[in-house]
């Protein structure tokens, strides 16, 4: 932690730019395009690896969650990385550590409903790296788009210094998110999974021909999700893409959001919907 600091500092003084991109490791290329988009935006590169134990919620895949550190740090070396930032769960929660970070109402819904307390784990270490590395800019996933407006909600209210970044979704060829849970997928689920892709783009598809009765919408994903016999629907919503609140109708700029649980998985897929 000292010397991550001392770096970033002569990094600072000598007027270069350093990007953080946060993640929990098992890095697939979701993870190396963040990479990517971070490299084109600044000098300096930090990736930090940390299975954050606070955004877990009891019962949920802390314990298997997939670790390789070894393998991690090979991709980031191949992508020019400058340094890999891999804290122990002391660094992140000092002992009698007593602090959280609690973004109101936008965490409220969608996987807040289902996973109380994640988005608060995420957002205290998601400070807690910012204050650790004091980044220029930080960059996120749209796949996790709540996580995304939360983390952009809290840097503004708390008045951090970081220029908050999406970068879009990358895909398996068949369109399935990729995701580090995806690996917890069996075959037959696996196959089921590219469901979630479908009826986002049904959605799309009725909105780019008029459609934008959130009902009707909602309705179709929920058909296209129900057809897949081992898939179970957590939530299928239409939200304003910027505040999060629920909307009737497809306005200037929406998300159309939802999990999906599988046998062991349960997996998020958005789209941002515009009127045309
Ligand atoms: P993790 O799931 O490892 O994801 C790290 C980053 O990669 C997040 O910003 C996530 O949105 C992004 N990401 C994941 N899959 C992606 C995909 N298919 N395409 C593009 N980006 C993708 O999200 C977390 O870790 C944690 O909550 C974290 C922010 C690190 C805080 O602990």
């Amino acid at each position: 932690m000292a010397s991550l600091r001392r770096w970033v500092e002569a990094e600072r003084s000598a007027g270069r730019r350093v990007a953080l991109v946060p993640t929990m490791g098992a890095l697939h290329e979701g993870h190396l395009s963040l990479v990517r988009i971070a490299r084109q935006r600044a000098d300096s590169v930090v990736v930090s690896i940390f299975v954050n134990p606070a955004q877990f919620g009891p019962g949920e895949d802390f314990d298997q969650y997939p670790r390789d550190l070894d393998g991690d740090a090979g991709l980031l070396a191949e992508e020019g990385v400058d340094v890999v930032f891999a804290p122990s769960a002391a660094d992140m929660y000092p002992e009698g550590d007593a602090t959280r970070v609690r973004v109101e109402r936008l965490t409220e819904g969608l996987c807040g409903r289902s996973r109380p307390g994640h988005f608060e784990g995420v957002t205290t270490v998601v400070a807690r790296l910012f204050n650790a590395v004091r980044p220029h800019v930080a960059v996120f996933g749209e796949k996790d788009y709540q996580q995304l407006a939360a983390i952009r909600r809290m840097a503004r209210d708390l008045l951090f210094d970081v220029e908050v970044v999406g970068g879009p979704t990358v895909r398996e060829a068949d369109g399935l998110a990729m995701s580090s849970r995806n690996a917890y997928l069996a075959p037959a689920a696996r196959l089921q999974a590219t469901a979630l892709q479908d009826a986002l783009g049904e959605a799309r598809r009725r909105v780019a021909s008029g459609e934008t009765d959130a009902r009707g919408l909602l309705e179709a994903v929920r058909r296209r999700i129900a057809k897949e016999p081992l898939a179970e629907l957590d939530y299928a919503e239409l939200r304003d893409a910027d505040s999060l609140e629920s909307v009737d109708r497809v306005g200037r700029r929406s998300v159309l959001a939802l999990a999906v649980r599988f046998e062991g998985a349960r997996l998020i897929d958005n789209t941002v919907l515009e009127t045309p």
